[in-house]
């Protein structure tokens, strides 16, 4: 697989509803050569998730995952995941509005409303189901990354455009703590 980059906003793929991956795809070495690339550009970037459409290719999977922070500990580990067809559904209605960030937005942040408790479904490279019931930044990152795959971006949900800013800005006001983007 040829080198990759991140696509960034203003490139129409990131608008695209991205494309199933069809049942004889999985366990394929195709398959695998897109599972790699991606969690090596999650990794390259820093990122907390990661969706195909990011790197150019637009089809219906993501990547996300985060070690304990060494400071931050009381933020649980996300595990390193890769789904391919994935989709959710809300347990509770309940939101939580924080800033959220994009690998393909630069570093402007913004606040996003997002479902608290979700539970999510996809496929790992071989066709195995992966379902989850998951809180808060897992929850979080999962439904951004899935946004990707529908041509939605997180600037989208943006409702109170007094939240946006640049990073270092956010930061340096108290606005917002340092977090990765997705
Ligand atoms: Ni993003």
């Amino acid at each position: 697989m040829k080198q990759n980059e991140i696509v960034l906003l203003g490139n129409p793929l990131l608008r695209q509803k991205a494309e199933a991956i069809r049942e004889e795809e999985f366990g394929t070495q195709e398959l695998k050569a897109l599972e790699k690339t991606l969690f090596e550009m999650l990794e390259a970037e820093n990122g907390l998730g990661l969706a195909a459409p990011q790197i150019g290719i637009s089809k219906r999977a993501l990547v996300f995952g985060m070690d304990k922070h060494p400071v931050h500990t009381q933020i649980p580990a996300i595990p390193f995941t890769i789904l391919f067809n994935p989709s959710y559904e809300p347990i509770s209605e309940e939101c939580a509005e924080e800033y959220e960030g994009c690998l393909s937005v630069g570093t402007l942040r913004g606040k996003v409303s997002r479902y608290r408790h979700i539970r999510y479904r996809g496929y790992d490279v071989n066709g195995q189901l992966i379902e989850r019931e998951v809180s808060d930044l897992h929850a979080r990152v999962l439904q951004h990354e899935y946004d990707h795959l529908e041509g939605v971006i997180f600037l989208d949900k943006v409702t109170d455009m007094n939240s946006l800013g640049f990073h270092d800005e956010l930061l340096r006001s108290g606005e917002l703590k340092a977090r990765k983007p997705a």
